[in-house]
């Protein structure tokens, strides 16, 4: 924090991790962390999960829900954006496959920006075009990331599918079911956005400096990779396949509070209460497991849950609840995707909300340049 004295900076009190700090204004999307509200532009998040994520895209991008006019105009650009061409598809196929997609995206959109005619416009008609590009090529990058990694081919993008499904076309080659397409359009909303979290927060520094959009998203990319942010889904479903029965799980949390290790998908900067996606994301968990037959996992999930709210929760009193990575971790398991996807799939979401930052940043720009205290 800053305060200058005629015009000397003197440097006050130290934030560390600039914890509830406020950095910026924005009207993308606010958090109440004590009463566990999240709206993106003024709506509520149980509200807009259950548009399409189209229809949330644009509401991000464009300060409100589109009418059908607006909307099937939006979806169909998306639409025809989808696909990558073969020299994408061969710079992907560059890529050491032991990697996370995570890294093959952020390889992905280094190539799209090089082949970008509009590159260096940071206009708002140029970011908008790339907008398009970006969100509508991020699911088709990382399945075909993962279908070459496994051996197959990359498959074209089904125009009659919604973002969400098409996505889990293109990995498998198989029509996801009516509830599975349903919960991977969920999760991209519930994903989109969520205000200065930290890969936002880089991509609107990245903007300030009047860089352009892909090098903004490229910062996003690579602070969400991080096991504090968006790698924290990965390690869930790693965690997850550790904890072989509920009955196991009790002993498994109460291992990792004894040695002081963190159980990931749990606590959060903002929420001091339940995440409110997390509630969704639960819900969404159980039907997968209902529709499947098979509540194994799920029990699994609900008993490390009990477990950490009971020993850190009611007896330590630490606001430790669940947050989105946690159910969204099962709820992948569910949908079978392999756990190296798992930082890309919120990418494909978090794209909306990056770019939306960006939009707002260039538009009433100001460098993002704080000072630090020497010692
Ligand atoms: C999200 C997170 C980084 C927020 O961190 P933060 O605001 O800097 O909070 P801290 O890491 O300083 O934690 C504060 C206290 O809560 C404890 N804590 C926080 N998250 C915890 C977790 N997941 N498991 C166990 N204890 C946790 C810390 O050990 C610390 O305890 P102490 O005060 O006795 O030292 C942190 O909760 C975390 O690492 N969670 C696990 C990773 C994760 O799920 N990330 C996704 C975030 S959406």
């Amino acid at each position: 924090m800053i305060i200058i004295t005629k015009g000397v900076a003197q440097l006050t009190e130290i934030k560390k991790g600039l914890q509830d700090v406020i950095a910026l204004e924005t009207r993308i999307s606010c958090i109440d962390g004590e009463k566990g509200i999240l709206k993106y532009r003024n709506f509520d998040i149980n509200e807009l999960v259950n548009l399409s994520y189209d229809s949330v895209s644009y509401l991000l991008l464009n300060g409100d829900i589109p009418n059908n006019t607006e909307l099937d105009d939006f979806s169909s650009k998306l639409k025809n954006e989808r696909e990558i061409n073969e020299n994408l598809i061969q710079t992907i196929k560059t890529c050491n496959f032991n990697i996370e997609a995570m890294d093959a995206l952020r390889t992905a959109v280094s190539h799209m920006s090089h082949c970008d005619l509009d590159l260096n416009d940071i206009s708002h008609d140029a970011n908008i075009r790339k907008a398009i590009k970006l969100i509508a090529r991020f699911p088709t990058i990382v399945a075909s990331f993962s279908r070459i990694k496994t051996g197959y081919n990359p498959l074209s993008p089904d125009y009659n599918l919604s973002h969400g499904a098409n996505f889990l076309y293109m990995l498998s080659g198989e029509k996801p079911d009516e509830l599975e397409a349903k919960v991977m359009e969920k999760d991209l909303i519930l994903t989109a956005e969520h205000e200065l979290n930290a890969s936002t927060f880089s991509s609107r520094v990245t903007a300030s400096t009047l860089s352009d959009l892909h090098s903004a998203i490229i910062s996003g990319l690579d602070t969400l990779k991080g096991p504090l942010h968006g790698g924290a889904r990965m390690a869930v479903m790693n965690m997850l396949d550790e904890v072989s029965s509920s009955n196991d799980a009790e002993q498994y949390v109460m291992d990792l509070i004894q040695n002081n290790q963190k159980i990931m998908g749990f606590g959060h900067r903002v929420y001091k209460t339940y995440d409110p996606r997390s509630n969704i994301y639960k819900d969404l968990a159980k039907k997968l497991a209902e529709n499947k037959g098979d509540s194994t996992l799920y029990n699994i999930a609900e008993r490390i849950e009990d477990t950490v709210i009971q020993e850190l929760v009611e007896k330590q009193n630490k606001p430790i609840y669940p947050n989105a990575d946690f159910y969204s971790g099962v709820i992948y398991k569910y949908l079978g995707l392999h756990p190296k996807l798992a930082t890309s799939v919120f990418a494909i979401g978090r794209v909306s909300g990056w770019i939306a930052h960006c939009l707002e940043q260039y538009s009433d720009n100001r460098l993002i340049r704080p000072r630090a205290r020497s010692i």
